[in-house]
């Protein structure tokens, strides 16, 4: 008995210096924690920007640094280039570089979720060979697949992937989604998506990730040039079905939001090409979320001739900056370029000035030319579900309409449901939606008929007054992996 306590205050002792080291005192948690930016005199200068805008900047840059994991692809050893080793024949859909095991603990994953990452090549817009970087999200056990009429399940020694194109991150390298601590989208669709049972492999976009070519050249993010996109999203899918060839089976379902809303709708319509012809059995369909289909007609202009602006000259070689914008427009987005910041910069930079934006913009030869780059009223490979907010500000219900009613009317065999969800805006429509889509991935994957051939619309409306609800997200998975941070997080273990 004596003896027995002695061991038991021993193994007391033992937890409670254990403790001690585990429980540090608490400190306070600055979201900016990991960045000391700062804007030289002559960015200020270049820029025009006052006092109180330096200061918004620079905190905005150093909460931007501090969300990315391993301090972000400027300095996490993942995103260099390997060289290329003589002999290979450069083509897209190479597999560069494979990290099977990507540190968890610098994201801030759902828990019992693990990561990996590959580089892998893929197709710029006008076909040369860009590297690009990529994640996949892992769930803890997959998901049985149904096959149709029957329980049977398949067995669960391989899952089905989910091809996900993620909205506007940024332009440049530092704004790769597979280094945001919560993979950018978070709970709105990549960790639900794997805690549903399914491998998501997300690209970076071709620009962000990896920012120079072999040759040294800048690798221009290609924003809206939706082709571009679905290459990297396709492409990045044979990358990481090589990369894993035991874990995934090699079918997939394409979703995007918003930029890549138009990547997941541009993915139906690549499935439709010889470039693709090879994925078309491994293809389930694809989920366009309020996709861009009239990217020059999205408000705000000023943003989205500023971002398109940044890449255009790689698409066409003649096109500057000042063909759109003032010359303090263009010096902006110039000082935007040297700063490689994200999206809150952007709008700082030119939302809050009205004389960015040059007369008669939309008279120019590259507004018509690039907006025939857009996706709608082309044929597609279906199904296509295609959500979209009542009340999205950004990308507009109206035209979204209208890209749906002209497809339906040019391809009218093809399988296209338009999911309208009543008074939801442009983020909130996937959470607002998200057991009606999983559902569709779900009977895609099992072989279910659809619930109707051909092109409908479906209406979605609230339970309660939609009044009632949270219109928008004012919250986000704030990373507090370090010891001093640990009492914001009781839940953890
Ligand atoms: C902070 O950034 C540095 C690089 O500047 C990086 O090495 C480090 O991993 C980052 N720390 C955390 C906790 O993310
Ligand atoms: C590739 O081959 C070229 C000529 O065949 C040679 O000059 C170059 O050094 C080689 N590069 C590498 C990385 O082996
Ligand atoms: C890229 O493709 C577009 C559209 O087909 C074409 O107008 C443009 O000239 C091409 N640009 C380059 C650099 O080849
Ligand atoms: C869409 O609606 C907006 C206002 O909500 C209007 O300004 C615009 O002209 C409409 N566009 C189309 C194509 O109907």
């Amino acid at each position: 008995m004596a003896m027995k306590t002695v061991v038991l205050a021993a193994a007391l002792s033992t937890v409670a210096r254990l403790t001690a080291a585990q429980f540090p005192p608490a400190a306070v948690h600055i979201t900016s924690f990991n960045s000391s930016f700062i804007l030289t005199p002559a960015q200020i200068e270049a820029g025009q920007l006052d006092n109180d805008q330096v200061e918004t900047i620079q905190n905005i840059v150093r909460f931007d640094q501090s969300q990315c994991a391993f301090g972000g692809p400027l300095e996490d050893e993942f995103y260099t280039l390997p060289p290329l080793t003589n002999g290979t024949a450069l083509e897209p859909g190479l597999v560069l570089k494979v990290q099977a095991f990507t540190d968890p603990t610098a994201y801030a994953l759902p828990p019992n979720t693990a990561l990996s990452r590959i580089m892998y090549t893929s197709l710029n817009f006008n076909g040369t060979v860009v590297p690009a970087t990529g994640f996949i999200l892992w769930p803890f056990t997959p998901r049985k697949t149904h096959t149709a009429g029957s329980r049977n399940s398949t067995p669960p020694d391989k899952l089905s992937t989910i091809v996900w194109a993620h909205g506007t991150s940024g332009f440049f390298a530092p704004q790769a989604p597979s280094a945001h601590r919560s993979l950018w989208y978070g709970y709105s669709a990549p960790f639900a998506l794997a805690q549903a049972g399914y491998a998501v492999f997300a690209p970076d976009f071709a620009g962000l990730g990896v920012g120079k070519s072999w040759d040294g050249t800048e690798i221009p993010h290609q924003y809206h040039a939706n082709l571009a996109a679905a290459r990297d999203s396709l492409y990045g899918f044979e990358a990481a079905v090589k990369s894993f060839p035991e874990r995934l089976v090699g079918n997939f379902v394409a979703m995007g939001h918003s930029q890549g809303g138009a990547t997941a709708w541009a993915i139906a319509e690549a499935m439709v090409s010889d470039e693709f012809a090879h994925l078309q059995q491994s293809y389930k369909g694809s989920i366009p979320a309020s996709p861009t289909t009239n990217f020059l007609a999205s408000p705000p202009t000023e943003f989205m001739l500023a971002t398109s602006g940044l890449m255009l000259h790689s698409i066409f070689p003649t096109f500057t900056l000042e063909d759109w914008l003032t010359p303090i427009g263009a010096a902006r987005l110039r000082l935007y370029r040297e700063i490689q910041g994200g999206i809150s910069v952007l709008i700082q930079l030119i939302l809050t000035r009205t004389d960015i934006v040059r007369e008669n913009w939309d008279r120019t030869w590259y507004a018509a030319a690039f907006s025939k780059l857009d996706v709608g009223g082309n044929d597609f490979r279906g199904p296509l579900l295609v959500l979209q907010g009542s009340d999205d500000s950004r990308v507009l219900y109206n035209l979204t309409l209208a890209a749906v009613a002209e497809t339906s009317v040019l391809f009218p065999d093809r399988d296209l449901e338009f999911m309208v969800a009543s008074g939801v805006g442009h983020n909130p429509v996937l959470e607002a939606t998200q057991h009606l889509w999983m559902q569709w991935i779900h009977d895609r994957f099992d072989g279910r008929p659809l619930a109707k051939a051909g092109s409908f619309r479906t209406d979605v409306e609230s339970f309660l007054p939609i009044q009632q609800y949270q219109s928008t997200g004012n919250s986000f998975p704030l990373w507090a992996g370090l010891p001093e941070y640990s009492y914001e997080v009781p839940l953890s273990v």
